[in-house]
């Protein structure tokens, strides 16, 4: 039943209908919090970490870390600095998942150690294994030994094979959402903000960078050292190993990835500085110093990941047309809402995502024009309403529990685009000079801080809602937080652009005009993305050989376009695609492109058959991630 958030962003209709009978009848929908007795506890509560950050809090960590690519693992030290809040204190609970400890030790002064003991529970679904250690009062250091283990969900450990270069391994992490706790033992809880330092140890033909200042002139000596100087939550430490190199692109920006890709990844991202500008302009100071993005080889599960001053992106946006670079204005903007001022818990992702998807689409507007944004926006409200269409009702407020869930595989674009489109909501109703105010003003207010939906509610209310008192109700804003579906009156963006893409389909679906004489000259990606989105159900096999003959979907190098057309050519049985499919399936990991393809594979026996001879053989090459979610999917134990 997890899946079926992750699958929505592919369309992948028809398997909830098969979906049905495994679907456990759907949660009743959750009072808004505020008026339940208990809903206060129940909505501040972060279910997914150990954590107990009333009690002691993680002031800051120090890894020394060595990277073991002969046994995949890492193995050193996590030194934690304490802040004890109640004085009876005299242990800490921290996340830990799959971790081996070797010994903890404490210290009052962080110079002289002595052993302390420590209690690792046994592994739990979703949370890991508790790691409690023992203090004597006074003691505001713990030094823990460790390593990590070769399957740890927040790393992948890639063959030369798997780079771009096959000559040397590589190494990256992803954190977010409760995967830190599989390479550093912390307090695994958005809630909790710590800075941090690291010591890394690596062959010496490799480089390493962090979510921390990196120093792009480091020598390759196998040591590198980082800090992090700003507080920030465990999920955004980050780490990467391998045949690095480094390119500016303007005075703050620059990019990283293998010697291979980095002129194309230049090119690609080349509006970077300009987007930090823009974002400034309409929130105020970028306040982490240097943005960098590091190209990372396709395998990379995620699409981006706003890991501080250092975002790690997927190969697949570099299209050779910028078409695509939008998902580094949703990473930058993730500087602001996210990196800034955190969700508490995961159960509130959508003051993340929901506010970083709707800055993303500010930034585009600003550095691409109205016309793009606007095309962007009209694919994410299909999305939108494909979700709202096929989750079950409680899965689509925007605040829901994640109690019992894990925020890894039950994280769905409702917190994206119905967040999105809640604050376009806002700032049509109110107009948009006095939101971006208020939005500059928020992100000041809440600057290296975590908030819950309900301290955002308060803050909204007091601080926007009421300064105009003319325009109440105008808004139904409680709806629009914790209730299913959409409120009368959300924002419609519309794009005359996808108008007519679909008046020049209209003839050629009809039968009245041949595909080749669609002008499509200057269609952008989102068009094509739109065109291919429109196709009938009812598209015959000679249609899409048409629509192959001229457009040669087949062979495009647009992953996003190859993606839809990939979908098309499954549920149509369209077999000159199938040598594409499977080199689609075997080259990228990036989830959200991937698990829709099987999921679609699925539906149809021989398509299943197909679908697990392939994942037999792309499997080690995907991220533990996409591996457990693939797993689930089609019923393979791991
Ligand atoms: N922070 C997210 C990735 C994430 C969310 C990881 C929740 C784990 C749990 C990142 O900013 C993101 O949203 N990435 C998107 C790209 C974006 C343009 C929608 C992705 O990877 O597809
Ligand atoms: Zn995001």
């Amino acid at each position: 039943m997890r899946l079926r958030c992750l699958l929505l962003a592919g369309f992948a209709s028809g398997l909830f209908a098969q979906d049905q009978d495994r679907r456990p009848t759907p949660m009743p929908l959750p009072p808004p919090p505020a008026m339940t007795a208990t809903g206060k506890a129940e909505a501040a509560k972060d279910f997914h970490s150990y954590a107990e950050p009333s009690q002691v809090l993680t002031t800051h960590i120090a890894l020394d870390l060595k990277a073991d690519f002969e046994k995949r693992i890492l193995t050193g030290t996590a030194t934690l600095r304490l802040k004890v809040l109640a004085k009876s204190v005299d242990h800490v609970d921290l996340d830990t998942r799959d971790l081996e400890i070797e010994k903890t030790e404490g210290s009052k002064d962080g110079k002289a150690w002595t052993p302390v003991s420590y209690v690792l529970a046994a592994k739990v679904p979703i949370l890991g294994s508790k790691l409690t250690v023992s203090f004597p009062k006074g003691s505001h250091f713990l030094r823990i030994s460790y390593r990590t283990s070769p399957g740890a969900s927040g790393l992948q450990w890639l063959t030369p094979e798997q780079t771009a270069g096959k000559k040397l391994p590589f190494m990256f992490s992803q954190s977010q959402a409760i995967n830190a706790r599989s390479w550093v033992p912390c307090q695994d809880s958005p809630r909790v903000r710590l800075t941090y330092s690291a010591v890394i140890h690596t062959p010496k033909s490799l480089r390493a960078v962090m979510s921390a200042h990196n120093d792009p002139n480091a020598k390759r000596s196998g040591t590198y050292r980082f800090t992090m100087p700003n507080p920030i939550p465990s999920y955004l430490m980050a780490i990467a190993i391998g045949d690095l190199e480094f390119r500016a692109l303007g005075k703050r920006t620059g990019v990283y990835a293998e010697p291979s890709v980095l002129p194309k990844a230049a090119k690609e991202l080349d509006d970077t500085e300009k987007m930090v500008t823009a974002t400034e302009k309409l929130y105020g100071p970028y306040a982490w110093g240097r943005y960098d993005i590091l190209v990372l080889p396709p395998s990379f599960p995620y699409g981006g990941m706003e890991n501080p001053r250092l975002t790690f992106a997927t190969p697949t946006i570099l299209a050779g047309d910028k078409s695509l670079v939008s998902l580094i204005a949703h990473e930058l903007a993730h500087s602001w809402s996210g990196n800034l001022v955190t969700n508490a818990t995961w159960s509130d992702v959508w003051l993340n995502e929901g506010f970083t998807t709707y800055v993303e689409r500010r930034i585009v507007e600003a550095v691409y024009g109205r016309r793009q944004a606007e095309m962007e926006a009209m694919l994410g409200r299909q999305t939108l309403q494909q979700l709202i269409e096929t989750l079950p009702a409680a899965d689509t407020a925007l605040w829901f529990s994640m109690k019992g869930r894990d925020p890894d595989e039950d994280t769905s674009e409702i917190a994206y685009e119905k967040g999105a489109l809640f604050l376009r909501t806002v700032e049509e109703a109110y107009g948009r000079k006095p939101f971006d105010a208020f939005l500059r003003g928020y992100f000041h207010r809440y600057a290296f801080r975590t908030v819950t939906t309900s301290d955002f509610l308060h803050y909204f209310q007091k601080h926007f809602i009421e300064k105009f008192p003319n325009k109440k109700g105008l808004v139904p804003i409680q709806e629009w937080i914790y209730s299913p579906g959409l409120p009368k009156g959300a924002a419609e963006p519309r794009s005359d652009a996808f108008k007519r893409v679909e008046a020049k389909l209209r003839p050629w679906l009809d039968g009245k005009a041949a595909a080749t004489s669609i002008e499509t000259q200057q269609w952008s990606t989102q068009e094509w993305q739109h065109f291919l989105q429109k196709m009938p159900e009812s598209l015959s096999l000679a249609q899409m050989k048409e629509l192959d003959a001229a457009f040669h979907f087949t062979g495009t190098g647009n992953a996003e376009i190859a993606f839809l057309w990939l979908q098309l050519a499954i549920r149509h049985g369209y077999s000159p695609a199938e040598v594409r499919l499977r080199a689609y399936l075997l080259g990228i990991g990036r989830r959200k492109l991937i698990l829709p393809l099987y999921a679609e594979l699925i539906k149809t026996p021989a398509g299943k058959a197909r679908a697990l001879e392939i994942y037999r053989q792309a499997r080690s090459g995907y991220h533990p991630i996409a591996q457990t979610s693939i797993d689930q999917l089609l019923g393979v134990k791991p």
